[in-house]
């Protein structure tokens, strides 16, 4: 499916969308084709509960030449943010596809009382249709035509052409880099191993001037990682260290850095997990695909700033060679660790990942994205990821970052009562509580006791994020790349100049 820009034309043809204020106010163009169409518009408007409110559509019949006729509430003028504008894009195309077009001209006029410029809302509107019409089809080899989706093009129409053909091209890097991000997450674990995730970073993000580098078990061994190799040990595998490099900030800048939990499949291990569901766990390396994603995307947009990302990469299985529970395993950091339960196995990855980015770069700030816990769903469910920090500046910020992408955060509470609850008899902590309360907290307060000194730290629990079996807005079902506008939104927003 394509996007493109044009001009207004003398006279509109084909399937139409046009957008509707609240209170039923016609914008301009939808005024013109409802004084053609004879007051068409007007009457269906009055006799359906359409008002124009933001989210609601129509659908009337317009006059011959035009087809199909898409009326769009936008809301309040006020309300018309970028957000809201992808999230119209994205409507525009579930629509077509679901009425089975094939091409669909989107009017953007301008509305008053929005501090956005046409050019801004067009751009806006096209990233949303592309974000929305992302499929991912690679395994489909019998798919029949009429059971493909029908859009093969948007047209958006605006006024100031020049300015909206400027303004996509600045946003086009996101389409890439969501849609590398939903790629990973939606691939098989037969398919994308560790190894396999790291190769394909290295082809795609080399090319845009990242520097990568993959560490194997043999040098995460020197390094002392006993964590992470616990949980890759049971696994034919070879567990990974992705490196990731974008530093084309200030010499002076000390960088930031995104960890991310790459668990390509977890089965859980010894502690295996029931087998229903158990497909899930493919995508159990959502937030090492949205870390490599944001790197994709920092330097497809030549981000003025540094950053590394670093993503731990492993299948955790059972086996004979498999680690125990009750196994206590040495991390990099030299704290200890007693292995309660094998299935808590992103915190055991993380925890190595996170020093090695300490010791080796020395972050300002550290943000980790991780698939870590079914408690933060039963928490917060799909709509916000759990957010733990020990910096409430950076907390605010990456707030603000989510909001303004339309990711959403929500704080949670970290202390020290909680941190009491992974002490363990035999070695420094353990790696679960042992109940099943508070879950996501002791699971970050675990990862705390590996934030060094000084570092600004961030742990986004984004499980319920991370896949989608409805679908929203701007996200088919399936894979949505949470977190790779957001960090970096975060990034341009606080460490760019
Ligand atoms: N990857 C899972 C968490 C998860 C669950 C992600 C559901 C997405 C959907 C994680 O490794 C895990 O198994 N966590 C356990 C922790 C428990 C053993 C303390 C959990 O949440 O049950
Ligand atoms: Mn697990
Ligand atoms: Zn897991």
């Amino acid at each position: 499916m394509k996007v493109e820009f044009s001009a207004f034309p003398k006279a509109f043809s084909g399937n139409v969308a046009v957008f509707v204020a609240a209170e039923r106010q016609l914008l301009a163009t939808a005024k013109t084709l409802d004084q053609q169409a004879g007051g068409a518009l007007g009457r269906a408007i009055a006799a359906s509960r359409f008002t124009g409110a933001k989210g609601q559509s129509l659908t009337v019949l317009g006059q011959e030449k035009t087809g199909r006729l898409l009326l769009l509430g936008v809301g309040k003028a006020r309300e018309l943010d970028v957000r809201a504008a992808e999230s119209l894009g994205g409507q525009v195309v579930a629509d077509a596809n679901a009425a089975g077009q094939k091409a669909v001209t989107v009017v953007v006029d301008p509305v008053k009382g929005t501090r956005l410029p046409p050019a801004e809302i067009a751009a806006h509107i096209a990233l949303g249709a592309r974000l929305r019409g992302y499929r991912f089809d690679r395994y489909k080899t019998k798919e029949k035509p009429e059971q493909k989706p029908t859009l093969e093009e948007v047209t958006v129409v605006v006024s100031t052409l020049a300015d909206a053909r400027r303004a996509y091209a600045r946003l086009e890097p996101t389409v890439d880099a969501v849609f590398f991000t939903r790629d990973l997450v939606s691939e098989p674990a037969n398919v994308l191993y560790p190894a396999e995730f790291a190769r394909r970073a290295r082809g795609d993000l080399t090319k845009l001037g990242v520097k990568i580098e993959i560490l194997g078990e043999a040098e995460m061994k020197k390094l002392g990682m006993g964590a992470l190799l616990g949980v890759g040990q049971g696994s034919e595998r070879d567990s990974q260290l992705l490196v990731m490099r974008w530093l084309n900030g200030p010499k002076s800048q000390a960088p930031v850095a995104l960890i991310g939990k790459g668990v390509c499949f977890d089965t859980g291990g010894i502690s295996i997990k029931p087998a229903g569901g158990m497909e899930d766990m493919k995508w159990d390396m959502g937030g090492a695909g949205a870390v490599t994603g944001a790197m994709m995307l920092l330097a497809g947009r030549k981000a003025r700033a540094n950053v590394v990302g670093i993503c731990a990469l492993v299948e955790n299985m059972p086996d004979g060679k498999a680690q125990r529970p009750g196994d206590v395993v040495k991390t990099m950091s030299g704290q200890t660790v007693e292995v309660i339960n094998t299935d808590a196995e992103g915190r055991l990855i993380l925890c190595d990942a996170m020093w090695y980015a300490q010791d080796k770069f020395k972050p300002q700030a550290m943000v980790e994205l991780s698939t870590l816990t079914g408690a933060i769903i039963v928490s917060l469910g799909h709509e916000r990821a759990g957010l733990f920090s020990n910096n409430t500046a950076l907390s605010n910020k990456l707030r603000a970052a989510g909001s303004e992408v339309g990711e959403k955060l929500w704080r949670m509470p970290l202390g020290p009562k909680y941190d009491k609850l992974i002490d363990s008899d035999i070695a420094d902590m353990k790696n679960v509580s042992g109940g099943r309360d508070g879950g996501s907290i002791t699971a970050a307060q675990f990862l705390q006791r590996f934030v060094q000194e000084g570092v600004a730290w961030a742990h986004l629990d984004i499980a319920g994020m991370a896949w989608s079996t409805k679908g929203n807005d701007t996200t088919p079902k399936g894979a949505t790349a949470y977190g790779v506008r957001l960090l970096d939104r975060w990034v341009a927003d606080n460490y760019e100049r």
